[in-house]
């Protein structure tokens, strides 16, 4: 079919996630046909350097044949088994195992879900059930960190602390709360590490005391805040929260759906500062986008709360695609390629490369801040660097700034508040860098020469 027509076809019905109807009709869509290593093709023909992991999913890079056959097999051999009614199979199974193995010490059950919303709203349900089984029927709060990101379930939206989840969606609901983030650029206390992390640490116990530590169920995190901005915490920040929620008596969760697989270097973030939660969530890398599959891993005392606290009943939550063979083995081949097929290693050799550009960068007129870790980075673009001050967003610069990397050939994640974020793929080379690099410093200049833009700086 050519463009022409799909482009009117999609206007006419398809509904896409998190963008305006209006603006999508208007524009219409771009159509990606085909993809290899890092590189996308649009379909008329256009190469593009993805540079977002298309979103942050993508973490082996596209056209694996091996991730291709593992699914190809498992569909031949059987494409569905259920998980109700006792049933399982192979793949899902040691799928389980491996992922128990490869993540924090405390972690020893897994649930499987179809992605990271679904992760989110489950580790909620599973939390919930976990307190009431234990007696514990007031602790019904949740905390997380202002510009945070949980997914759009129900629930999990209201735990996701950006506003345009939250418009005509009537939440967050009365039991869902918030502190600030560490988001050191911008942050009241001043960039000092342990100032930042003192002033969290601060936040959440004064927030619990607000509550009543009785009435607060879990603190939800992710590693480094994705969605959000790409905000990176200074070292120690993750471990300080957790001895902090111990103290409290509230369960620790942490969200690693965006910071899992290698994103930040080692598998998990967690491992960096040998974190071990009472849940983790995960998606994303975990198929690297081959097929849908995310996961809610929780501690042994998590697991036995609920089985123990059950009576006899069933314990009330499934999908009839949890734990999906097809998925599962997809997901065995993408544990394998990041093993002992090098991408792990290759991300943490060409991490220092990807943060050397981004540092480099500074010197643009138009770049306040650059911050990373791992292959996951961004630059937040100011009208004023001396005073951070951010852009009037009525000049829409981050649509105009999508779409002139866009002609530029590469995908990057324009943030409305004119932050850049960056997730390359764990496959990403030297000379990848360097393309990304020339063609991203070609988008800033251009868009400096905006006339808007020339007069908007200070
Ligand atoms: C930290 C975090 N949690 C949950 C989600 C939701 O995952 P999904 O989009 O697969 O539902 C995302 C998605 O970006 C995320 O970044």
């Amino acid at each position: 079919m050519n463009t022409e027509s799909l482009v009117t076809l999609d206007r006419n019905h398809l509904i896409h996630p998190v963008v305006n109807y209006r603006a999508h009709e208007q524009r219409g869509v771009a159509v990606l046909e085909s993809g290899q290593g890092a590189y996308l093709r649009d379909s008329h023909g256009h190469e593009l350097l993805d540079a977002f992991s298309g979103l942050w999913c993508v973490n082996t890079g596209y056209g694996h044949d091996s991730i291709v056959r593992a699914a190809e097999e498992q569909m031949r051999r059987l494409p569905y088994a259920t998980g109700y009614f006792h049933f399982g199979s192979e793949p899902a199974i040691k799928l389980a195992a491996q992922l128990v193995e490869l993540a924090p010490e405390s972690l020893k059950r897994v649930y499987f879900t179809l992605g990271g919303s679904d992760a989110v709203d489950s580790a909620i349900r599973f939390i919930v059930n976990y307190w009431n089984a234990l007696g514990k029927q007031e602790k019904k709060h949740f905390i997380t960190l202002e510009r945070g990101y949980h997914g759009s379930s129900s629930q999990g939206a209201g735990l996701t602390a950006l506003p345009v989840f939250h418009r005509n969606f009537d939440l967050p609901l009365a039991t869902h709360h918030r502190i600030p983030s560490h988001y050191a650029y911008r942050n009241p206390v001043g960039s000092d590490p342990t100032a930042i992390i003192d002033a969290s640490v601060t936040a959440l116990r004064n927030k619990v005391q607000e509550l009543g530590a009785d009435r607060v169920a879990a603190f939800f995190c992710e590693p480094i805040q994705g969605s959000g901005g790409v905000l990176v915490p200074p070292k120690g920040w993750l471990k300080a929260m957790e001895n902090c929620c111990r103290e409290l008596g509230i369960l620790f969760v942490v969200d690693e759906v965006i910071t899992g697989f290698g994103r930040t270097g080692p598998m998990f973030a967690c491992e960096a500062e040998g974190v071990t939660p009472d849940l983790m969530t995960l998606a994303k890398g975990l198929t690297a986008g081959y097929a849908p599959m995310g996961a809610v891993l929780m501690s042994d005392a998590v697991y036995q709360g609920i089985a123990d606290g059950a009576n006899g009943f069933p314990i009330g939550h499934g999908h009839t695609y949890s734990a999906h063979p097809v998925s599962a083995a997809v997901a065995l081949e993408v544990l394998r390629l990041y093993g002992e097929g090098g991408l792990l290693a290759n991300g943490v050799e060409q991490a220092p490369r990807f943060e050397q550009g981004l540092h480099a960068l500074l010197d643009h007129p138009l770049v306040g801040d650059a911050r990373c870790r791992g292959m996951l980075g961004a630059l937040e673009l100011v009208a004023d660097k001396n005073g951070k001050t951010p852009f009037d967003p009525g000049l829409k610069l981050a649509d105009q700034l999508f779409e002139i990397a866009y002609r530029n050939g590469i995908i990057l994640r324009a943030f409305a508040d004119n932050i850049l974020g960056f997730a390359p793929a764990l496959c990403y080379s030297g000379q990848d860098f360097d393309l990304l690099f020339e063609r991203l410093e070609r988008t800033l200049d251009q868009v400096l020469d905006l006339p808007d833009v020339r007069r908007a700086l200070r």
